[in-house]
């Protein structure tokens, strides 16, 4: 890839125009695979570099991957017209780059969700192929019993006839449960239990595959996923 100047780098990112970045990094705020840099100018290989700003991780021209702890209220859509949605909460630069939830969450559910411009990645989260484990913490009414375990365990039919793969139903406490599932089908947790008459009256996504949501993030916060972080998502998925 060509050389490109650091304050381009930056710029590009959308985290800020390019005469910002050029007093960032003026300023001795950046840092370019650890080390500071105070010339706007100095060029580098975009791809193959990591820029801080801060000591903050920049997201780089490739494509972005966003942990957010979305808060019930908000639809898991690009845009609606009348109705909030979780692009709302994003920067303006990262949404002119295209970014899009990893799938959806109810309006009502909180929790995990990812968000991306990257659409192999989104595909090989939320295809049934790839089996991304989902786990979630449910509220609900009734308890649960040993059968319901069983029931989840031996893969399930909700009441429409559907049937799903077998997944993880772990009682916590009277009345909170988990739900771990490999698919992901529409209110796929809240007809799992509704079909074992505990209807859900709170839902909560806290990991998908490997990656659990960062509870220092509060609802409607958000942050760019580290490396390794991408590697719990989909074991792998750097090196391919
Ligand atoms: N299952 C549901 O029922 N709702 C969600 O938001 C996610 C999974």
């Amino acid at each position: 890839m060509p050389l490109v100047r650091l304050d381009k780098i930056i710029a590009d990112t959308g985290a800020c125009s390019r005469s910002q970045a050029r007093d960032r990094i003026r300023r001795g705020t950046v840092a370019v695979d650890g080390r500071p840099v105070t010339d706007p100018a100095a060029r580098f290989d975009p791809g193959q570099v990591r820029v801080t700003v801060e000591g903050e991780d920049m997201a780089g021209p490739g494509h972005l991957y966003v942990m957010l702890h979305k808060p019930a209220g908000l639809l898991s859509a690009t845009r609606d017209p009348r109705r909030p949605t979780v692009l709302d909460l994003m920067p303006e630069p990262w949404r002119r780059r295209g970014l899009f939830p990893v799938g959806r969450l109810d309006r009502d559910t909180r929790g995990l969700l990812l968000l991306t411009d990257d659409g192999a990645f989104a595909h090989r989260v939320l295809s049934p192929k790839s089996r991304v484990p989902k786990l979630y913490q449910a509220q609900v009414r009734g308890a649960p019993r040993q059968e319901d375990v069983e029931a989840f365990a031996a893969g399930l039919v909700l009441r429409d006839g559907t049937q799903c793969l077998p997944a993880r139903l772990e009682p916590v406490s009277e009345s909170l449960v988990r739900v771990e599932v490999f698919e992901g089908k529409y209110h796929q947790v809240k007809r799992m239990l509704a079909a074992r008459n505990m209807p859900v009256t709170a839902l909560t996504r806290l990991r998908i595959g490997g990656l659990w949501l960062d509870e220092s993030l509060a609802p409607g916060e958000y942050r760019l996923l580290t490396p390794e972080e991408l590697e719990r998502v989909l074991p792998g998925f750097l090196s391919k």
